[in-house]
């Protein structure tokens, strides 16, 4: 069984391809290298004994994704990741988001539709949420206006999805994400970001190993037990799992709708400042760090009501935030020096 894994050398794809392939799944990963580089092939088979197959296209090319498809046959699904995602960045270009996150998605449904190709998995995010008024939030909860045009760009995805599903023979499954972090154990895929980081974990990485001064704690007066905001951090291992359990539902027919959505968290929630402090634990070295103003367009808090995805995916996390934080350092220290 042959999976395109579109994004497969960024963060969260380049975990799922291991997983797929310890599976037992073949996998060929379509990536622009954008936001990744060529060497995670290299580590990918380093990990699991096996090369994937790569094609560096840029998805948002019909003509590049049209041959792509005509090239390969036997393809039995697909998992879909490649997409820009920084938050503040699509602010300030919302045509780069637009045009790259949708068209990227059309082509890919596009081929697939021509082909014959069937079941597609997904990458959304809870942001698609906003700020929910329950919490924990279930996936019926309504989804609000985006906040950016990363998060509207997932909405839509996942309309684009849904309307496509209901025509053509192509089963879906969206996967809702909250906050991935973390590593490989092997440290030998992890995240890379391009630059100053965005994110806390990264952020909180590279300060330790002296790569940035001082983490900015982005608020200390929410409504929250610390007064910093809540989020439901996932090892990326485990959802990368998740991954695998959505494309082997679809394949073996077991879904119950054309489309079916799932939160994949851990169902906790913990604040900046916990995560310092098991980062803290975890390395036995304290961290510096200072208050800050809120960053505009956060939300207070978010955690996932997991039910639907323990019960009806039958998937659940094994990892825990010291977890989480210990490999997202064992990676900060194995990087030391390089991608510089
Ligand atoms: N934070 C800091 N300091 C930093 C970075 C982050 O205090 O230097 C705080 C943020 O204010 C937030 C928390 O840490 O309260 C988590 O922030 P991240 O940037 O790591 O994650 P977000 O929750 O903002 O965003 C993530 C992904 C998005 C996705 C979103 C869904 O980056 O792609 O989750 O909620 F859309």
């Amino acid at each position: 069984m042959r999976i395109l894994v579109t994004g497969g050398t960024g963060y969260i794809g380049s975990h799922t391809v291991v997983e797929l392939q310890q599976g037992g799944f073949e996998v060929v990963i379509i990536d622009d290298l954008s936001n990744s580089y060529a060497g995670v092939v290299d580590n990918i088979e380093k990990i699991t004994g096996v090369r994937p197959g790569f094609e560096r296209i840029d998805l948002s090319c019909e003509e590049k994704v049209m041959d792509f498809f005509l090239r390969n046959n036997g393809i039995s699904g697909v998992i879909h990741f490649a997409a820009f995602k920084a938050v503040g960045e699509s602010v300030e270009q919302p045509l780069k988001y637009y045009r790259n996150n949708l068209l990227s998605l059309i082509n890919v449904l596009k081929g697939m539709e021509m082909h014959g190709i069937s079941p597609i998995v997904f990458s959304s995010s809870c942001t698609v949420y906003g700020q929910p008024d329950m919490l924990p939030v279930t996936e019926n909860s309504p989804l609000k206006k985006a906040w950016s045009p990363y998060g509207h760009t997932k909405q839509v995805s996942e309309e684009i999805i849904a309307n496509t599903a209901s025509v053509t023979q192509i089963n879906s499954i969206l996967l809702r994400y909250f906050n991935p972090i973390g590593a490989h154990d092997s440290a030998l895929i992890g995240e890379l970001p391009i630059g100053i980081p965005n994110n806390l974990v990264p952020f909180i990485t590279q300060t330790a190993i002296g790569k940035r001064e001082c983490l900015s704690v982005f608020g200390n007066d929410y409504n929250t037990p610390d007064g910093t905001a809540v989020r439901d951090y996932i090892h990326v291992v485990d959802l990368a799992k998740a991954h695998v359990t959505a494309i082997s539902r679809l394949m073996k027919s077991e879904n119950r709708q054309k489309v079916e959505i799932f939160n994949i968290g851990t169902g906790n929630g913990f604040s900046v400042l916990e995560v310092i402090q098991s980062f803290e634990r975890i390395s036995g070295q304290k961290l510096n760090y200072r208050f800050a103003p809120r960053r505009p367009g956060d939300i207070e808090k978010v955690w996932a009501d997991t039910a639907l995805a323990n019960h009806v995916l039958g998937w659940k996390t094994e990892k825990n935030l010291d977890d989480m934080m210990a490999s997202a350092w064992k990676w900060e220290k194995s990087i030391r020096g390089k991608y510089e």
